[in-house]
């Protein structure tokens, strides 16, 4: 049977994750989170006390780092850095990171590497769009920025977050705005994306619904 590639999409908190490693695991792809190497490469500079906006420095560090994000692991260099990028710091150093042309420009390449046998799930914000157009299986995932805060409060993967809602709401809308308005590669929706709004949906519908369209691919290619 074809190994496809299907490209999930979406702001932060659409529940993009969950639905990506659940479906990884249920067809015996690999699972990409493709937000992970933004946030390595993030903390990394960081440590090395490079500012954020020096593209020529970080874009250095990001072509010879060596990043793995396998099996929910992720290290660059050697370091394990899977729960300290899960921060409100974090949220915010990625963010910036991922505004740099020439950063996106060796993610997406190690990105298609990576993808490019088929039998992936790669999660992100231009998998759809810039990373794999041609992907099979192109999936929007969307909620209201209530539920998409509300959600990020109470995961557990996520760590030094204090704050209450009304602050995780903020953060998630400026981080919104960042991702969509950047120069290089917004967030947007394909063309051709399946758009899941999943407000209110239990994530095993959205699994579930997901899988639908998957199934459908893999009859009809
Ligand atoms: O999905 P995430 O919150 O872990 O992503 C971290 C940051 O990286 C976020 O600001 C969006 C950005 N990102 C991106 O620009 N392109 C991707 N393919 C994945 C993430």
């Amino acid at each position: 049977m074809k190994k496809l590639i299907i490209a999930i999409d979406g702001p932060s908190g659409a529940g993009k994750g969950t639905v990506a490693r659940t479906l990884s695991e249920h067809l015996g792809y690999r699972h990409v989170d493709t937000g992970a190497m933004y946030r390595a490469v993030a903390w990394k500079a960081t440590q090395e006390g490079l500012p954020l906006d020096n593209e020529d420095a970080v874009a250095a560090l990001s072509r010879r780092a060596d990043i793995v994000v396998e099996g929910g692991i992720v290290s660059i260099d050697g370091h394990d850095v899977s729960r300290t990028i899960r921060t409100p710091e974090m949220d915010k150093a990625a963010a910036a990171v991922a505004r740099l042309p020439r950063v996106r420009e060796t993610l997406v390449a190690r990105q298609r590497t990576l993808g490019e046998g088929g039998g992936v799930v790669m999660e992100g914000r231009d998998i759809g769009t810039v990373v794999f157009p041609q992907a099979d299986v192109k999936i929007y995932l969307d909620a209201s920025e209530e539920e998409r805060a509300r959600r990020r409060l109470n995961d557990a993967a996520h760590t030094g977050g204090k704050a209450g809602q009304a602050a995780v709401a903020e953060s998630i809308a400026a981080r919104d705005r960042s991702d969509k308005t950047r120069t290089a590669s917004p967030l947007t929706l394909a063309a051709d994306a399946e758009y899941i709004d999943t407000t209110g949906m239990p994530i095993e519908q959205v699994v579930q619904t997901v899988l639908e369209a998957v199934q459908r691919k893999l009859l009809h290619p």
